[in-house]
């Protein structure tokens, strides 16, 4: 029988190619009129090309975004929005530049809009992330989601195939998760299944043919959907195991959701056959786990934990971490299992239920 609870935060997207061309009209709905552009570095001459195009609106451009927002660059850019007392701050780039966005949002109450150039999907939660002396928090406030995002497929063309490959297996892991969540509902899970389909479709298209804008187009698609499911219920061991990797041995975050998501769902999946029944709709197979290890290898993943650069004793710190404290997961989470699951990965077998 159906039972659920049922919570989206309002957004406003635009989404095509070209839709950032319609930031100044956004940012004076908003009433801004001192607005920061954050960008990160790959990003100065997109950074310079919008601020030409908000004209006077524009305060000034912070361009020292570093992935997973040490506290010292949040504080260097809240420093900056008091500096030039801006009132609302335009992110521009991946993951990193959203994170840090929402890092000023946090401590100085002001809106954020987003122009994503990733398929992370941050601009569509409300989680924040924070690292200080090497261990990274995260946690929810309403006050850093941004208000409006800008899904310009234009923006990911000049993705290099090593970053666009993970990244869009980084969205497929928050719609697999989402899929099976302990507040998994039927609107997200037809949401989450869309993001799955979508992306399986588009990213090999995306590497195959770096300027096929309308495959672009598509993933962008999937990752926004991945992007709300990932923002609306809880998420369960993959994402926990995936943030202990990186927090611990500094793994490169989308990297590691790529690898480490074929053994989840092979951990996962026979606890969950709802979740794997969408998966193999999504899919059009039902050996779920092989599927998503085929795809992110031909998507360009690293292919063993090892490449990553762990190694053996290095996974029975990752265990103990991962199952140290309790949570929500569709199979029982063992120190053992998850032990397993990471040998798994190291040695890149193929995962098995
Ligand atoms: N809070 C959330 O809801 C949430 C969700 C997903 C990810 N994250 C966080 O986001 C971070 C990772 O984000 P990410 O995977 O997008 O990586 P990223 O933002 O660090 O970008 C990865 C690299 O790609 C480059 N890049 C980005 N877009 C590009 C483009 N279009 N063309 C060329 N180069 C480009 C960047 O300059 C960077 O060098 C992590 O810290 C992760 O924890 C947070």
């Amino acid at each position: 029988m159906l039972d659920f609870v049922f919570s989206i935060s309002p957004m406003r997207v635009l989404f095509g190619a070209g839709s950032r061309h319609r930031l100044d009209e956004e940012l004076a709905s908003l009433g801004a009129r001192r607005v920061l552009l954050i960008a990160d570095p790959a990003h100065r001459r997109l950074a310079r090309e919008l601020a030409g195009q908000v004209g006077t609106r524009c305060c000034g451009i912070f361009d020292g975004v570093v992935q997973h927002v040490p506290v010292e660059v949040a504080e260097a850019g809240r420093a900056k929005v008091r500096e030039l007392q801006a009132d609302c701050c335009v992110t521009i780039g991946g993951g990193s530049a959203t994170g840090l966005g929402k890092a000023i949002a946090m401590e100085i109450a002001l809106p954020l809009v987003s122009v994503p150039t990733t398929y992370a999907g941050s601009e569509m939660t409300p989680i924040w992330g924070l690292t200080e002396g090497g261990l990274k928090r995260t946690g929810r406030d309403s006050a850093v989601q941004p208000r409006v995002t800008f899904y310009d497929p234009e923006l990911t063309v000049t993705l290099p195939p090593a970053v666009a490959g993970p990244s869009g297996m980084n969205a497929i892991a928050h719609s697999v998760e989402a899929l099976y969540a302990e507040n998994a509902n039927p609107i997200m899970s037809l949401l989450a299944e869309e993001g799955v389909r979508v992306l399986a479709e588009a990213l090999p298209r995306v590497m195959a043919a770096q300027d096929d804008i309308e495959a672009h187009g598509k993933a962008l698609y999937g990752a926004w959907l991945a992007g709300v499911v990932l923002g609306a219920v809880g998420m369960a061991l993959h994402h926990k195991l995936c943030h202990v990797l990186g927090g611990t041995f500094k793994t490169a975050h989308a990297d590691t959701h790529a690898l480490i998501l074929p053994y989840a769902c092979a951990y996962n999946l026979e606890a969950a056959p709802d979740a794997k029944l969408r998966l193999t709709a999504a899919l059009g197979t039902a050996q779920v786990a092989r599927a998503l290890r085929e795809l992110s290898l031909a998507v360009g993943a690293p292919a063993t934990l090892k490449d990553l650069g762990l190694s053996t004793a290095d996974l029975a710190t990752a265990a103990e971490l991962a199952t140290q404290a309790p949570y929500y997961n569709p199979r029982e989470v063992t120190r053992d299992g998850v032990h397993q699951l990471l040998l798994d990965a190291y040695h890149g077998v193929m995962p098995r239920a």
